[in-house]
């Protein structure tokens, strides 16, 4: 078939995508089928034949303009059909310009910051050529020993659906063929995040209700905002591994959400279908992934080696192969790689740490870190102080502020917490800095130097907490304490009875019990990205007024692990009686709950509107509130909105974030904030399985934190 200007219909850009794809299916050989299933990681010489037969379809972990075009050029121009590779990295929070990790970003709640820091990352990382992105990671995460957590953005389905939403726009932006963009990949589709004991890649057992009302959502509204890509995650689920579960990746996501981008395995995790016990053989576990919906696989070589195989003996049927074939090449053709195969190059120069991207690092940095603890209060610090102690394993460090999935970035481009610091205070102020300790280990011979330094300073500035490869894959931890000998590090310099303000730099919630109970101020900075330093200086010292919030609660220890704000009631509530539900040797509330975070400014609630009172099933609530800075500095709030359903066909959490909303407000100025509750928020299911809005009392209730309720109301929804 030809097309308009004698180019075969499949090169005709002015065809549609779908006649295009069904033209170029219609040309290829079973082996190039299979071609477009496969991807390989890192590029050897030796591909270059089997690229030069079509028989691979993609690759990860191939970066560089140059690089890529090579190889591009392998597959355009030596190939029969010349179908161009897709080129796919795992760009988190950033390319080159590192952000806070995406449990930091998701602190800001502000989900459009995330949009931002996505389009930059997309921006950069596609002028190496890059164009697939293995993010966001939308995994709902109740336990911080999973060293995942730091991925994706905390234990609430609501908030995680509002960013997994944001970061696919700003992936993919408004058109996938526009230079500078990627296509997103939400992973690990599904519940992931649900490994029993936090212990990464382990077994999930959550009931299908769990799994539509916690698990799913985010995965949805990522469908939702045109996610083009979806990972097939490593773990058992109930059973059925994710990466052969026909009920998710074909009942759900393709039938009931009509996903019509592709689906990746996770690395390898179609050949450990045999690990998991469910398949024998290479090719068993090929079929069984395949035939579920996982259309490409990860380096795990078993579609190339079994693929062709199976269709000829009919284990697999060629409709099924095409219908794979066309979801991938849909997305090639979507993002112009028949038109655009190549990258510019010397175009990186001009996109990589603009200034604009560093900037926004720096804004990002700030907007994610969570002032935990303010006392007296001590906080911000003046900038003339006379001296002021540095102190810590992280103060001086630059390759750990990057946290988790950062390998693109390039340590000397942080800011260290040291160095904002020495920026930010009066030529007069003296700084004096001591280590104190590694951050693991067990050595305690610098602590006399730290004390030391401690005992000269009029205010000592601890910043301790995790390395980063202790947070991330394949890094749960067993305890949630500060790893080496931190504590014991905090412990000996508050024991000079220094005024004391402890900044964590860490990859998932700590269980800092003591150190809440004496330190006065205690700042969250997360792995903060390039601009970390300036940006906990910038806070320290006043310049920026702290508004994170925690997407994720904080336990007291980690025996009190999976603790998450939206629990369910249990017929025996925790209370002082002794048959309830509870540990009778600790609180049942955590150490910082979820929406936690302070402000140096204060904000006043009031005036709350639920209207109308009544409304049928399909209707809509208008929840309005009033917030009024009462205090004496610029602030922004973020005003929470939760609910509660009374009574229903199955048990509900006793709260439920459904909505939230950042805002700036000057000293003295008051705005009403206005959310909707509709569909969306009030639907769950049901005792039949099914999402509805069932009739009864729904309890509204808006405030700082998800502990911290400042006003309630009621509305009802009748039949
Ligand atoms: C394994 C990880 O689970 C996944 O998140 C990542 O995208 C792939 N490796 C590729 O690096």
């Amino acid at each position: 078939m030809k097309g308009t200007k004698g180019k075969p219909v499949y090169l005709d850009a002015s065809q549609p995508i779908d006649k295009r794809i069904e033209d170029l299916i219609s040309r290829m050989t079973l082996e190039e089928k299979v071609g477009q299933t496969v991807q390989y990681s890192t590029f050897q010489e030796k591909d270059e034949a089997l690229i030069r037969q079509g028989l691979i379809g993609s690759f990860l972990n191939v970066i560089g303009a140059e690089q890529t075009n090579k190889i591009q050029k392998i597959a355009v121009e030596q190939s029969r059909l010349g179908i161009p590779l897709i080129f796919g990295l795992d760009v988190i929070h950033g390319f080159k310009t590192i952000f806070p990790i995406p449990l930091g970003i998701a602190s800001s709640w502000e989900p459009d910051l995330a949009k931002q820091t996505a389009s930059v990352a997309a921006a950069e990382a596609s002028s190496e050529g890059v164009r697939w992105t293995f993010a966001p990671m939308v995994d709902i995460a109740r336990d911080p020993r999973w060293g995942r957590i730091a991925e994706g953005a905390g234990e609430d389905p609501y908030l995680g659906s509002a960013m997994a939403r944001s970061y696919v726009e700003g992936f993919q932006g408004n058109d996938l063929s526009k230079h500078g963009t990627l296509v997103a990949c939400a992973k690990h589709y599904v519940a992931y995040g649900g490994a029993e004991g936090g212990r990464d890649y382990n077994t999930v057992d959550v009931s299908e209700r769990t799994l539509r009302d916690v698990y799913l959502p985010p995965f949805e509204a990522a469908v939702k905002a045109g996610v083009g890509t979806i990972m097939s995650a490593f773990n058992d689920l109930g059973g059925v591994p994710a990466s052969c579960n026909s009920f998710t990746l074909t009942t759900i996501l393709r039938g009931e959400w009509g996903f019509e981008g592709f689906v990746v395995s996770d690395w390898n995790s179609i050949r450990e279908l045999i690990n998991h016990g469910v398949a024998a053989t290479p090719s068993e576990a090929a079929k069984k992934a395949f035939e579920a919906g996982v259309d490409m696989d990860m380096v795990g070589g078993v579609y190339q080696t079994c693929l062709v195989q199976l269709v000829k003996d009919g284990e697999v049927s060629e409709k099924t192969l095409d219908a794979a074939v066309r979801r991938v090449l849909r997305i090639k053709f979507k993002l112009g790689l028949f038109e655009h195969p190549y990258v510019e190059l010397g175009m990186s120069s001009k996109v990589i740490k603009r200034k604009e991207h560093v900037a926004l690092a720096l804004e990002a940095a700030r907007k994610s870190i969570v002032l935990l603890k303010n006392k007296e209060p001590i906080l911000p610090l003046k900038k003339d102080v006379k001296t002021i102690a540095v102190i810590g394993p992280l103060a001086d460090n630059q390759p750990d502020l990057l946290g988790c999935w950062s390998f693109t970035g390039e340590p000397e481009d942080v800011v260290t917490i040291l160095d904002g610091i020495k920026r930010k205070v009066s030529m007069k102020t003296r700084i004096l800095y001591s280590k104190g300790c590694e951050l693991e280990g067990t050595a305690k011979t610098e602590f006399e130097d730290a004390t030391k330094k401690a005992k000269e300073a009029d205010v000592a500035i601890l910043v301790v907490g995790e390395g980063r490869f202790i947070t991330g894959e394949a890094s749960s931890r067993s305890t949630l304490d500060l790893p080496g000998v931190q504590d014991e590090l905090v412990k000996t310099v508050f024991e000079t009875g220094v005024p004391l303000v402890l900044v964590l730099v860490n990859g998932r919630p700590l269980s800092i019990s003591w150190v809440a109970e004496h330190v006065p101020a205690i700042l969250e900075a997360w792995h903060p990205g390039i601009q970390g330093g300036n940006a906990v200086a910038d806070i320290l010292f006043g310049d920026y007024n702290p508004a994170g919030r925690l997407p994720v609660t904080f336990p007291r220890t980690v025996g009190q692990v999976p603790i998450y704000y939206n629990y369910k009631n249990t017929g025996r509530p925790a209370s002082s009686e002794r048959w309830t539900s509870k540990y009778i040797d600790l609180p049942v509330t955590p150490l910082f709950p979820f929406g936690h975070g302070l402000s140096y400014t204060n904000f006043e609630y009031s005036n709350l509107r639920i209207v109308p009172d009544r409304i049928k099933v399909n209707g809509k609530v208008k929840v309005t509130v009033d917030i009024q800075n009462v205090g004496a500095r610029k602030g922004d709030e973020v005003v929470q909105l939760y609910i509660r359903d009374v009574v229903a066909s199955v048990t509900r959490p006793v709260k439920e974030l459904k909505g939230f909303k950042r805002i700036t407000l000057e000293p003295g100025e008051k705005r009403s904030v206005e959310f909707t509750l509709g569909l969306e928020e009030l639907a769950f299911t049901n005792i039949d399985m099914k999402r509805v809005i069932e009739p009864g009392a729904i309890e509204v209730m808006v405030g700082k934190s998800s502990e911290d309720i400042q006003l309630k109301g009621k509305f009802e929804i009748i039949a």
